[in-house]
């Protein structure tokens, strides 16, 4: 009985072997560059693979995760991911994907210090803060969770629209599109929430950048 470890390995070579069954160029064609139209910024969850609940195939989608498909706006990773789709790959289309039952958003919810992650969910917190009228009103706990996820989702779609390179692109009048949506793990269905942002217009006045 293989290991979960050598299983992977053989599910590579089986896998090959079946991709150029159908198109011997498969691979040859891949390796000559890639020019996906969406980057993907989602949740680390295992449950949440980008490209299988999308039907995606490789090539089509730039992905970014990490705990609670957070924008930090001082995160040099998400940065550069993010300058890298935007300016080089020219995607048309970011989606911020959080999932229901998230367990970075529960923590945020909590007060249990689990550790040097703290740190991380307190950027959820803050998200918390600026909606305690909203979420405190919520008295079902399981149904102040699900809007917290969308919540938090929401505040991350504006995030990205602050950055100086999203800007940037509108100003030079880039096609660039970001959406909200949330999974549900426990359906498999992705529910759109609706915000889609073209241009700075829904920001702050504190927010908008002039070039
Ligand atoms: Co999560």
């Amino acid at each position: 009985m293989p290991t979960f470890y050598q299983q992977i390995l053989e599910n590579n070579k089986k896998w090959v072997a079946e991709k150029i069954d159908q198109d011997p160029e498969y691979f040859s064609s891949l390796a000559n560059g890639q020019k996906p139209p969406l980057l993907w910024i989602g949740c680390a969850d295992s449950r949440v693979p980008a490209n299988e609940i999308t039907g995606t195939k490789p090539g089509e989608v730039f992905v970014h995760r990490n705990i609670a498909n957070m924008v930090v706006h001082t995160d040099m990773n998400m940065l550069s991911v993010l300058d890298y789709a935007v300016n080089a790959l020219k995607v048309r289309h970011i989606i911020v994907c959080g999932h229901y039952g998230c367990g970075g958003v529960q923590a945020a919810m909590s007060n249990v210090s689990i550790g040097l992650i703290d740190n991380w969910i307190r950027h959820i917190k803050d998200v918390y803060r600026l909606h305690a009228d909203e979420l405190d009103a919520i008295e079902d706990n399981q149904k102040k969770f699900d809007r917290f996820v969308e919540i938090n989702v929401i505040e991350q779609v504006y995030d990205l629209a602050k950055t100086s390179i999203v800007q940037n692109a509108w100003n030079s009048k880039q096609d660039l599109w970001i959406h909200g949506w949330v999974y549900g793990v426990g359906s498999g269905l992705i529910k759109d929430l609706g915000v889609n942002c073209k241009d700075n217009s829904e920001l702050e006045a504190v927010y908008k950048l002039n070039f």
